[in-house]
């Protein structure tokens, strides 16, 4: 594995009041990857936000040389990859459950000149993704079901990572290999050990214990020297 942790704060925990501050601390505080989740009220239980508010901190994450990272978590996501391509996103995830033309859809984000992911709910088996792989910048294995901040871990989500792990190392593949869902300091070095690159954290970040700096600080300490 060649590539840096990154650690990429999901602002659904953030107090959207003070989004552009939050989001600032984050970026201050070493996040290099602000994690987006946008749920439609369909795919997932949960009605969340859309491209305007990529637009709203593309700003300060451009200040920051910064990437936005979207996780749609949508049906039809190909009726919006403009939209968000256009308000500012770096990357782009979609759900294999989502996209029967999963090839087509992954494509058609490149040619918005953006860096295409995937993603597979904790059901869904790896070889999902197996097709796949060689074509995306980014796979993202969720450790919770999709719709909500603030879960569990899913104990057998470090099996699945590493089994991912081998299968990018297996076709060759710089992909990063992003894990999400009830991710905290006291379970990221274990993902890290698994094979991942990018750790999303939204609660453990911006609802943990000690302010959006101390809380960036503790994943740094527990994951110390692997996070830039
Ligand atoms: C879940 C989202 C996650 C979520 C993570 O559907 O995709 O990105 O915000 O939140 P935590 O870190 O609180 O599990
Ligand atoms: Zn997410």
């Amino acid at each position: 594995m060649t590539n840096q942790i990154h650690l990429a704060p999901s602002i659904l925990s953030a107090d959207f009041s003070q989004l552009g501050n939050q989001v600032e601390e984050a970026l201050a505080a070493g996040a290099d990857t602000i994690h987006v989740d946008v749920m439609d009220g369909h795919f997932v239980p949960n009605i969340t936000i859309g491209p305007f508010i990529v637009r709203a901190i593309r700003p300060i994450v451009r200040r920051f040389n910064a990437l936005i990272d979207v996780h749609l978590m949508i049906e039809q996501p190909e009726r919006y990859l403009a939209d968000f391509a256009h308000a500012g996103a770096d990357i782009l995830t979609v759900h294999v459950e989502t996209c029967p033309h999963l090839h087509r859809t992954v494509e058609a984000i490149r040619e918005l000149g953006v860096r295409p992911g995937v993603t597979l709910n904790p059901a869904t088996p790896l070889v999902a993704l197996e097709e796949i792989l060689p074509y995306v910048d980014m796979a993202l294995v969720m450790s919770v079901n999709p719709g909500f901040g603030g879960q569990s871990y899913i104990p057998t989500s470090t099996d699945k990572i590493r089994r991912l792990r081998a299968m990018l190392d297996a076709i060759g593949s710089t992909a990063e290999l992003e894990v999400d869902g009830g991710i905290k300091p006291d379970n990221a070095a274990e993902i890290v050990a698994a094979g991942a690159t990018i750790l999303v954290a939204g609660s453990a970040i911006f609802g943990g214990p000690h302010s959006i700096a101390d809380n960036i600080h503790d994943f740094r300490n527990a994951l110390a020297p692997e996070l830039h």
